[in-house]
């Protein structure tokens, strides 16, 4: 028996769930290892691995690419996550899906606490949802933790495509009225390992603590890093013409997890931590 299976171990924070529990007997599977839109293939890998814990960390998460495929989206992020919770119900196995702010509609004027309405705006976030609640009506020892603008030094994300743009030295506009909690994936595992020891199943909101701008969010990253540079603007995100619709407040409150002493740093001081392991 396994103490955890790491499905989606190749992505951000698969990759540092799998540091997270080094020390434990885990069973790791990237995209090309398993592929969770086949049913068949996903109940006898976990069937296979006989896990104490499923984390699901596998998820289709470009924003834009789920409005222009929302089949694929739904078959990863929906039909995919309901897969496993299937496969879960086989071995007795308890599961953990991670979702996303993107499953509220940003109209509330301040954060996000586990309880509100879910309102999605766009594909991935309704097909996160959908997931949501495929998982939890399966399998009833399910973890929801839902968490927000993940960056690691690994894969394609904000501070990495921000970094590799000041180097080519582009001029650069950041969205200054659309917010989230900036989390660095390495924060986020550890607080997955913590929160599946002490709390119930349920759903939960765990990112790194406060909000930010894409835009402010640029600028303490360029802090952090020692970068002077002048070629950065704030725009309105009506000068950018998305697929998907963004909400303006993508920032989550940890109520249910912080009653449980589990909680994140804030943005900024992670941010620093992060800047510092490069
Ligand atoms: N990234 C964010 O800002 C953010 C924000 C809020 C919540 N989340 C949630 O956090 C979780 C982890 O996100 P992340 O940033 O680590 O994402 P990521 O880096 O994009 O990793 C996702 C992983 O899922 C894999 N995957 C995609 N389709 C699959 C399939 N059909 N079968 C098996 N694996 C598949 C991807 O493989 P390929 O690379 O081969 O496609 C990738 O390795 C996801 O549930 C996401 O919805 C992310």
């Amino acid at each position: 028996m396994n103490d955890c299976m790491i499905i989606g171990s190749g992505g951000q924070l698969g990759k540092a769930l799998t540091l997270a529990f080094r020390g434990q007997k885990v069973a790791t599977y990237d995209s090309y290892e398993l592929d969770i839109t086949n049913r068949d293939a996903v109940i006898a890998a976990i069937r296979d691995c006989n896990p104490r814990f499923i984390i699901n960390a596998a998820a289709m998460t470009n924003v834009d690419a789920c409005e222009g495929e929302p089949d694929r989206a739904y078959a990863v992020n929906a039909t995919g996550a309901e897969n496993i919770s299937i496969g879960a119900v086989e071995t007795g196995s308890k599961l953990v899906l991670v979702s996303t702010n993107y499953v509220f509609d940003g109209v509330k004027p301040t954060p996000y606490i586990e309880s509100d309405p879910v309102n999605p705006l766009n594909v991935y976030g309704e097909s996160k949802l959908n997931g949501e609640r495929l998982c939890a009506g399966v399998v009833s020892d399910t973890w929801i933790v839902r968490t927000s603008s993940l960056y690691s030094a690994w894969k394609k994300n904000f501070v990495l495509t921000l970094l590799a743009a000041v180097k080519e030295g582009r001029h650069l506009r950041y969205v200054n009225d659309q917010y989230s909690g900036p989390t660095w994936v390495e924060e986020l595992a550890v607080g997955i390992t913590e929160l599946i020891r002490v709390a119930p199943p349920g759903t939960y909101h765990l990112s790194n603590e406060g909000s930010a701008s894409w835009y402010e969010w640029a600028v303490e990253v360029l802090l952090a890093m020692k970068i002077d540079y002048p070629k950065l603007d704030a725009v309105p995100s009506t000068s950018f013409q998305r697929p998907a619709t963004v909400p303006p407040n993508g920032v989550l409150m940890n109520n249910a997890a912080a009653k449980l002493g589990v909680e994140l740093d804030g943005w900024k001081i992670a941010l620093a931590r992060f800047v510092g392991s490069l």
